[in-house]
């Protein structure tokens, strides 16, 4: 199994330039399937999620095509209404496959969605949606044998009781070719939404209002192919701005979308960072040691992220005082908190709350990634640790993150990937 070997200590300098959305690119590669002709999806981060998502594509008998981070998708003959056991366990997203395959074959077989272990990650509210747009779900041990009895979705009312990623998606998705209005009430409201809408849109959906709280959609009978850009992954940006807080240093962060990234940047500031933008271009400065900040909590879009909760929290782990964490999003979130103590770091737990209190050094040790932004938790860590450390399972950060260490070995960091 792979694993990097990391030198810590040495302060970042340079440029980065940020990949697509691997949370924008998943959803949209699914919505390919509903589409006439041949589409073409720029800006596809060459991650293992997205080699996952085109084997779904050829695995229902699509032809499917990446080249160059563009994926090419021509979906007219799409044939296999079931996928996978393995393919299924992979990752979370091939959930999302369930509408397109529904509204495009009218029948599904689906197992249950692998994906980074954050405690129980039902997907009752997917199942609720689909159902009440005309869905038939039967559910036989670990598998969904899904139908659609009229042959079409119906427009519906649906009230989510949590705005979930997710099921937004999967209902977007079931409602842009059914029959009359859909209209999704406390729908999520991530940049993600809004990227999965904006294609269909160009594909000639009818969405209105995504990344608001309530999203209309008036189904169409058919979408045709485009070609669509993937915006920037804001968590890949998240993350080079923790790696350069704590490592110190100066770091232009390219290709982002600022607006996505508020709640960190504010969070950034206020522990003493530097921060620069222009246009889509962000620097970070960092020279000294760094001050705690008082209260985060993860909350949806646009709240302070989950998916950043890890990378920050390392990152203040040799701040000056105490930070407390809110992780209000997933039950299971703070696995990479043991990883971190065996650094040194001091971290109490209880429940949903984690209170940071910054030491002034951490040491280097064998660590492993416990899941993907837990995994870039520990690589933040590693790379400001006295010594060398070893960072094993980077499987698991290689689902998010195009070439992590090849991106820091040009900042200067001195990060080793051993296969
Ligand atoms: C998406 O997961 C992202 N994954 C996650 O990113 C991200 O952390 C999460 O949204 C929140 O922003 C992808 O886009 C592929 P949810 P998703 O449905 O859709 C509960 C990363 O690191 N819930 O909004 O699974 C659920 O248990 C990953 O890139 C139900 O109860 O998130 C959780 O507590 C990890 N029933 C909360 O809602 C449901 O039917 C949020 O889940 C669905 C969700």
């Amino acid at each position: 199994m792979s694993k990097f070997i990391i030198d810590g200590g040495k302060k970042l300098y340079g440029d980065v330039n940020i990949h697509g959305a691997k949370n924008s690119a998943l959803p949209i590669l699914a919505a390919t399937v509903l589409c006439q002709g041949k589409s073409v999806i720029h800006n596809c981060p060459d991650l293992s999620d997205v080699k996952v998502s085109l084997k779904i594509l050829k695995n229902l008998g699509c032809k499917a095509k990446y080249y160059d981070s563009s994926v090419f998708v021509d979906s007219e003959s799409i044939s296999n209404f079931c996928i996978e056991k393995e393919l299924m366990s992979r990752m979370r997203s091939s959930i999302i496959f369930l509408s397109v395959m529904l509204a495009k074959l009218k029948k599904a077989n689906v197992y249950l969605p692998g994906g980074c272990e954050l405690g129980a990650r039902p997907i009752d509210l997917h199942i609720k949606g689909l159902e009440k747009m005309g869905a038939v779900i039967l559910k036989d041990k670990d598998c969904l044998l899904c139908s659609l009895p009229k042959g079409h979705f119906n427009g519906a009312k649906i009230s989510l009781s949590f705005p979930s990623v997710g099921a937004t998606e999967n209902i977007i998705l079931a409602a842009a070719t059914a029959k009359g209005r859909t209209v999704i009430e406390n729908a999520a409201r991530e940049p993600e939404i809004c990227d999965l809408a904006a294609f269909l849109n160009k594909c000639g959906a009818k969405i209105k209002n995504a990344g608001k709280p309530i999203i209309t959609i008036d189904g169409v009978e058919r979408l045709f192919a485009a070609e669509y850009s993937v915006i920037p992954d804001r968590i890949e940006a998240v993350s080079f701005m923790a790696f350069t807080a704590l490592n110190q240093g100066k770091v232009t962060i390219k290709n982002i979308n600022v607006s996505h990234l508020a709640p960190v940047i504010e969070l950034l500031k206020e522990s003493g960072c530097r921060i620069k933008i222009y246009k889509n271009i962000l620097s970070v400065e960092s020279n000294d040691r760094l001050k705690a900040v008082k209260e985060i909590i993860t909350m949806p879009y646009p709240g302070f992220p989950t998916d950043a909760q890890a990378p920050v929290m390392a990152m203040l782990t040799m701040a000056k005082g105490k930070s407390k964490f809110i992780e209000n999003i997933f039950k299971s979130r703070y696995k990479h908190i043991k990883e971190l103590e065996k650094m040194g770091a001091k971290i109490a737990v209880k429940g949903k709350t984690a209170v940071v209190d910054g030491i002034c050094k951490l040491s280097a040790a064998n660590l492993k990634c416990t899941d993907l932004r837990g995994g870039a938790a520990v690589v933040t860590a590693a790379l400001a640790g006295e010594g060398r450390s070893t960072v094993s399972d980077i499987y698991h950060i290689e689902r998010g993150y195009e070439n992590i260490d090849l991106k820091l070995v040009s900042l200067g960091a001195k990060i080793k990937r051993i296969d």
